[in-house]
């Protein structure tokens, strides 16, 4: 009987014991927008890893693209007591209510990668240089066309991506301020017309809505003239493009820019049908965020490198910036394999 009693006093101390480790330990929500496209289930995935490593308790969920299941799912989150809530918002402005709710509990808000739009309750936002991917794109454009010395004219085409996402207007405009010039000058003709954003836009950023869209664009080259050069914002829609192209078109085959270094698109750059894509090391954002959650709920002062870009229409939320790097043929093997982003057999 003394024995059951003492092993019994020993299991309510265990339990007593961890319940007080849990206690202890801080919950991050993450919020993710959909597992459709590759980049989002390794942002998450490298989040919660490195969280968990950290001592964190992580309740990570994805939206399937769809805002009200987002704004449920994060409700649902700052409800069960996360002590702070890092989001990739499906649209920038859909979340109003969820933020409103943080506000009133106190609990943190981190923007990760795209910016949550229209609300002053963003404590902080962590992303690549948004702009400066655009910038890679068009400079690649430009220099491979050779624009400052070659006569042209030069036909180019533009897909970019989903307007309800705040980080497309950027990728498009680092890239326009590079071309414009030469468009202006007649050097870069657009056939199809479409050059302001939303009209090249891709809801969604969605591989079919840019595949369809670059479908009804390869009709103005039915008269036999070459595309030279096809702007696309990331890979997704690049591959959309590049579907298109692969069915309903003759002509040389275009420049093709994209972004994410996917591993659809990196086989293709690797085959020759993409030319360069824009890496963004998801480890690297995924750090950055940990370091940041760690620091504030420490009351530590919060690292940051910008505070002057990214105005949402009511704060301007200070921001951590991580460096886009060129990506292409020559280089992969190094930035993607090397470094253990991917194994060699995922790109064969
Ligand atoms: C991200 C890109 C990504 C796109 C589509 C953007 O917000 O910054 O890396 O390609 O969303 O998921």
């Amino acid at each position: 009987m003394k024995k059951l009693v003492a092993l019994l006093l020993c299991a309510a101390m265990l339990i007593a014991c961890i319940s007080a480790v849990a206690e202890d330990q801080k919950k991050v929500g993450i919020s993710m927008p959909t597992k459709d496209l590759q980049r989002w289930n390794q942002d998450g995935a490298n989040m919660q890893k490195m969280f968990e490593e950290a001592g964190f308790v992580v309740d990570l969920q994805y939206a399937a693209n769809d805002e009200q299941i987002q704004l449920n799912q994060v409700t649902s989150m700052i409800n069960n007591g996360c002590d702070v809530i890092i989001i990739s918002a499906i649209t920038s402005t859909s979340l109003g209510s969820a933020l409103d709710l943080a506000k009133e509990k106190n609990i943190p808000v981190i923007a990760y990668d795209r910016l949550l739009m229209a609300h002053d309750w963003v404590s902080y936002y962590a992303t690549f240089n948004n702009y400066a991917v655009g910038t890679i794109q068009g400079e690649y454009i430009r220099d491979q066309l050779d624009l400052d010395n070659a006569e042209g004219p030069f036909f180019l085409e533009i897909t970019a991506g989903d307007p309800g996402d705040n980080n497309a207007g950027y990728f498009y405009q680092g890239a326009i301020d590079v071309l414009a010039p030469y468009i202006e000058a007649g050097k870069l003709v657009v056939k199809s017309g479409q050059v302001e954003f939303s009209e090249v836009a891709t809801p969604a950023w969605k591989t079919e809505t840019a595949m369809n869209r670059a479908n009804s664009i390869i009709a103005f080259y039915d008269d036999g003239s070459d595309i030279a050069a096809w702007l696309c914002s990331n890979d997704s829609t690049a591959l959309g493009v590049i579907n298109a192209l692969e069915d309903n078109y003759d002509g040389e085959w275009p420049i093709i820019t994209g972004q994410d270094c996917d591993i659809a698109n990196t086989k293709k750059m690797i085959e020759g049908e993409q030319s360069m894509s824009v890496f963004k090391d998801t480890r690297t954002l995924a750090k950055q965020v940990v370091k940041m959650v760690t620091q504030l709920l420490n009351g530590e002062e919060v690292e940051v490198n910008d505070t002057e870009t990214y105005n949402n229409g009511v704060v301007t939320v200070p921001s951590f910036l991580c460096v886009p790097v060129f990506a292409d043929v020559n280089n992969y093997e190094e930035l993607l394999i090397e470094s253990g982003y991917y194994t060699p057999d995922q790109l064969q």
